[in-house]
């Protein structure tokens, strides 16, 4: 409830003035440090009165591709006269609008492929107080081979098991699909859901973790526009399973569009007697809601996004125990990715045996991956499990912009590190990118070509989390700043090979700290961008350092020194 009072205000002062947030104190009987404490954590909120124009770049892995510092710098530029409460320009964290970058928000509106001309039109119309629309997201549907229902009635699965009360068969299936999370860990779904059904406690919850905040990750959004049925059926099916009697999809906010399907086919469903009290006329209830996120990378850790939809600061719990103990309002909770839950009755309908031979070289099932950075076609594309990386980057995203070679390419965003173009032939697939060093991850693929600078990647990733560090523990909130500050230094060169070499020392022992000591994943995952550059392309690395010499010609450009400082965020 806190998120929508607070939203509500916001959206009739466009800021959370002091006295609102008093009153809000004394009208909900809630301490006004507590308010203020949710209030000050989430980037969407605003605790003092924004300019007319707000304008948030992205700076992030696939915008930093596709000119987001040359755009900063522009708009810098045109708007260097501007008054501080008619323009303020800030970087912003990805916007999942990866495959359109450069984006920007404008007065909280995102505005995809943005030009400076473009941009300069929005602000100015933005000064001038006009309200600005966002780009609608052009997210037309496509038919999906994952898709077992075709043009056919749909939720299937759900009303043969509903009639069959199969639950242990279920369970038994997806184990022997041995079906495993598709949000990044891999944790493999029966065993989670059995652990929730086991537990005696009679309210439990299902949740579906829609938050993908991290940069090149933008197949759930595919997914709920194309495939919200499947979502959909999988979380009942969790739900009949475990008997949890309640589902919530958390959103982020910056996915209208798809809050906009998701909830037209809530309301679909509930008419044909699929959501509601005694589902299908049976004994069983199960009721699904939306939660919209209020922002930040960090949602989209398990224990974190139950803390916010229960109003507090997304802050990562300390486990065990784990969610499907003691989760959402401290009752036992599964929580899957989008598409976890879309594969459950695509395994059901269609059997284990089609699930073991859908994937390629023996992998498993059907994936959708988001392609993003210097590719001819950025975007979502369905593959079977397996497919080498080749394949996916020069065929199904038609390969390097501008006829360019390829240099890199991270698998999985920045938690995966960069893979040098000689490992393009690693295969989609849990296994095969653990061996190579990486991960499959969300399967956020994001492309460089041979005019990247690797140094300059690892420092935009590894500033992606210290921007998004949640600040609870200390190893991940001092260790990523410490990181930046490093790296920083490194593309600016002038170190001495004495210095260097304890940096690297130093390096090697932060990395090992975070990674031991850091409460959740995104502090343990903060070094994986340097460790892999420095493993891959440590002579590049060196020739910044050591002689002051960026291969690529980023990081030494007289345009490009000055303003890089100030966009690392190196604090004196
Ligand atoms: C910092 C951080 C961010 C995460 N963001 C997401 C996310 O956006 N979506 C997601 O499904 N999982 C995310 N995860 C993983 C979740 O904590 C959790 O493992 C996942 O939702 C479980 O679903 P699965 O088993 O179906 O993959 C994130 C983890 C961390 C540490
Ligand atoms: S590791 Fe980082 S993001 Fe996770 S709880 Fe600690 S400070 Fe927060
Ligand atoms: S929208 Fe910029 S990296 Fe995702």
């Amino acid at each position: 409830m806190i998120f929508d009072e607070l939203r509500a205000i916001q959206l009739r002062y466009g800021y959370l003035p002091k006295a609102e947030l008093q009153a809000l104190s004394q009208r909900t009987q809630t301490p006004l440090y507590q308010i203020h404490s949710v209030a000050s954590f989430y980037p969407h909120f605003h605790l003092t009165p924004p300019a007319k124009a707000e304008i948030h770049v992205c700076a992030d892995m696939s915008c930093h591709l596709n000119g987001a510092c040359e755009l900063r710098a522009e708009l810098r530029r045109r708007f260097a006269g501007a008054r501080p409460e008619d323009v303020q320009i800030k970087d912003v964290s990805c916007l999942g609008r990866c495959d359109q970058a450069p984006a920007v928000a404008i007065n909280d509106q995102i505005f995809a492929n943005i030009t400076p001309d473009r941009a300069e039109e929005l602000v100015r119309r933005a000064i001038r107080e006009d309200e600005l629309r966002a780009d609608q997201l052009h997210e037309g549907r496509v038919t999906c081979a994952s898709d077992p229902y075709g043009e056919g009635e749909k939720y299937g699965v759900v009303r043969r098991l509903i009639a069959t009360k199969d639950w242990d068969g279920v369970l038994a299936t997806l184990k022997e699909a041995e079906l495993r999370g598709l949000g990044g860990a891999g944790f493999p779904t029966s065993m989670k859901w059995d652990l929730v059904r086991k537990q005696a406690e009679p309210v439990k919850y299902i949740v579906c973790n829609a938050d993908e905040s991290e940069p090149g990750t933008i197949k759930d959004r595919f997914i709920l526009s194309n495939l919200p049925h499947l979502v959909i059926e999988g979380m009942l099916i969790a739900g009949l399973i475990t008997r949890a009697k309640k589902g919530i999809l958390y959103i982020r906010h910056e996915y209208p569009l798809q809050e906009e399907i998701f909830g037209e086919e809530i309301r679909r469903c509930t008419k044909a007697g699929l959501l509601g009290k005694k589902i299908l006329g049976s004994e069983f209830d199960f009721d699904l809601e939306i939660f919209v996120s209020p922002g930040g990378y960090i949602c989209g850790e398990e224990s974190a996004l139950i803390e916010a939809i229960e109003g507090h600061r997304a802050e990562p719990r300390n486990k065990p125990p784990f969610p499907g103990q003691v989760g959402l309002w401290q009752k036992p909770t599964v929580i899957n990715n989008v598409e976890t839950f879309a594969n459950v009755p695509q395994i059901l309908a269609r059997g284990v045996e089609w699930y073991k031979t859908a994937g390629v070289g023996g992998s498993r099932g059907l994936k959708f991956v988001g392609v993003s950075g210097h590719v001819v076609r950025p975007g979502v594309f369905e593959v079977p499990m397996g497919t080498p990386m080749r394949e996916v980057i020069f065929q199904h995203a038609g390969g390097i912009r501008g006829g360019r070679a390829l240099k890199a390419f991270a698998p999985s965003g920045p938690s995966s590190g960069y893979l040098p173009a000689s490992m393009v032939d690693v295969r989609l697939d849990f296994k095969a990118l653990a061996e190579a060093g990486s991960m499959l991850g969300s399967g956020a693929i994001v492309v460089c070509d041979d005019t990247t600078c690797m140094l300059d990647m690892a420092l935009t990733a590894v500033r992606f989390y210290r921007n998004e560090s949640c600040g609870k523990c200390v190893p991940c909130r001092m260790g990523s700043q410490k990181m930046v500050e490093m790296l920083a230094r490194w593309t600016q060169g002038g170190v001495s090979g004495a210095q260097y070499r304890a940096d690297l020392a130093l390096l090697e022992e932060l990395s090992q700290a975070m990674s031991l000591t850091s409460i959740c994943g995104l502090g343990q995952i903060v070094p994986a961008p340097i460790q892999t550059v420095l493993k891959h392309f440590r002579a590049e690395v060196d020739a910044h350092v050591l002689h002051g010499q960026c291969p690529s010609g980023i990081c030494f450009s007289e345009s490009a020194r000055m303003p890089e400082l100030a966009r690392v965020g190196i604090r004196p």
